[in-house]
């Protein structure tokens, strides 16, 4: 199984993140946060900041969207040409249509699932995305402990994603460590977000090293 390693750029400097992404070039995607206040309880960016993270990254965006009303917002994520839009299932309308838009455009499209939100409803949806994000955290905060307890969940998804011989990446957000990505891994995930332990402390590229080492053991 190929393992992506996606550095979140919340636990990065705000005021360096030319420096910050530089600092995580040997990654896979740089995975981008953008929350609402409304969504979850914090604030961090939007399109504009977006968009400039875009024109110097070293490497592709893989966006996350804790926004609410994603059906208007996350198409322009997809244009101003974000590799990959993930957006909450529990904040759209019609998440089907959302996804073939994003697709259009000619972004991957994505699925997260908050830690209460029953997978089972979407595993028929698989079809139509590119990934699917299982939140390993409440989102809204970096450093938080990493839940085991949304293991069943990604073995359900990794079942339906063989059994259908789909091409479906399996992603994890929240708590990833060198410890925890193995369980992670164990359950079935193969794209892995880690923000505090990328960024918190030593070197971002050893870190990123022994992330990607440890989930492919
Ligand atoms: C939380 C965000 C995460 C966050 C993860 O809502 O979606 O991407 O940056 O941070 P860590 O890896 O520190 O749990
Ligand atoms: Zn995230």
């Amino acid at each position: 199984m190929t393992v992506r390693i996606n550095p979140s750029i919340l636990s990065a400097d705000f005021v360096n993140m030319q420096t910050e992404l530089d600092r995580v070039a040997t990654a896979d995607l740089v995975h981008v946060d953008v929350m609402d206040n409304h969504f979850v309880p914090n604030l961090t960016f939007g399109p504009q900041m977006v968009q400039r993270i875009q024109d110097v990254s070293p490497i592709p965006l893989d966006v996350h969207l804790m926004i609410t009303d994603a059906d208007r917002w996350a198409p322009g994520y997809a244009e101003l040409g974000a590799a990959s839009v993930t957006f909450h299932a529990e904040a759209a309308e019609d998440p089907v249509k959302l996804a073939r838009r994003l697709r259009e455009i000619g972004a991957r499209a994505g699925i997260a699932l908050k830690p209460g939100t029953d997978v089972e409803p979407y595993l028929e949806l698989l079809p139509e995305l590119d990934q699917l994000l299982i939140m390993t955290v409440e989102p809204g905060f970096g450093g938080q402990a990493f839940m085991a307890d949304m293991m069943p969940k990604l073995r359900r998804a990794r079942e339906v994603v063989e059994r259908e011989q789909l091409a479906v990446w399996l992603q994890v957000d929240g708590g990833i460590t060198a410890d925890t990505i193995t369980v992670a891994a164990d359950a079935g995930a193969d794209t892995f977000v880690a923000g505090s332990s990328v960024y918190n402390s030593g070197d971002p590229t050893e870190n990123i090293a022994a992330l990607r080492a440890a989930a492919e053991a």
